[in-house]
């Protein structure tokens, strides 16, 4: 990524991190990125959107980026060629980092298949002072394809989408995530528990009460 920006310098606000935090009604920062990664269809989406929906009724600033909503956006001049995913997930992360620096708990749920673009991810906001979670949502592929939601696994062996993500395309697995979730259930107990998993974790890290 060559970088074309000349004669520019970072510039620097007065609003510090506690201040944020008041001005959304929270007794401390809380703004850090929650990492969803895993194959389509695994359940990041209906997970990370289960914990948005979990955090917000308890009134704690939260919001998902997920990865077929900025596609039809932010995204939307990429494809999934191995160099549009590195851009898409590069654009994503410092968006994350963006939403977290404003203290929100900013839930992204990409497949993001690279391990080196999660750990730029987690760098970006390391580096900014800013927690990176991230959740290997690790239903395995044969469930993935036998549930099939949006009959993509099917185009993709049929050879009608050429590059698909765990098919004919890689997938990194994390190699240390700091949460693993078996989503590898269809019923709402699978969903529930994971959000519980989730949400414990950040209680456990004191970003949530
Ligand atoms: S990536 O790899 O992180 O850049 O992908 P992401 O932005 O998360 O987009 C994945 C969603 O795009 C749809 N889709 C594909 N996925 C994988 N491979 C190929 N070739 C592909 N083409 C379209 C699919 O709906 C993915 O959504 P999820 O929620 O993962 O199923
Ligand atoms: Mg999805």
């Amino acid at each position: 990524n060559e970088v074309k920006a000349t004669n520019v310098r970072y510039e620097h606000g007065t609003v510090s991190r506690a201040k944020r935090a008041k001005v959304l009604g929270a007794g401390q920062f809380r703004g850090c990125t929650v990492w969803f990664t895993g194959l389509s269809g695994a359940g990041k989406t209906t997970i990370s959107f289960a914990v948005e929906d979990y955090l917000v009724m308890k009134g704690i600033a939260a919001y998902s980026l997920d990865g077929d909503n900025l596609r039809h956006g932010l995204n939307k001049n990429l494809g999934f060629s191995a160099q549009d995913r590195e851009e898409n997930i590069r654009r994503v992360s410092e968006t994350a980092k963006l939403f977290a620096d404003g203290g929100i708990i900013c839930l992204t749920s990409f497949i993001s298949p690279y391990l080196k673009q999660r750990e730029l991810a987690r760098k970006l906001h390391e580096d900014a002072g800013l927690k990176f979670i991230e959740v290997h949502v690790a239903t395995p592929i044969e469930i993935c394809e036998e549930r099939d939601v949006k009959g993509l696994y099917e185009k993709a062996r049929a050879g009608i989408i050429k590059g698909f993500t765990g098919i004919d395309d890689p997938y990194e697995a994390p190699v240390s995530p700091d949460i693993v979730l078996c989503a590898d259930k269809d019923n709402i107990h699978s969903i529930g528990d994971c959000v519980q998993q989730v949400v414990s974790y950040l209680q456990q890290h004191d970003i949530v009460p």
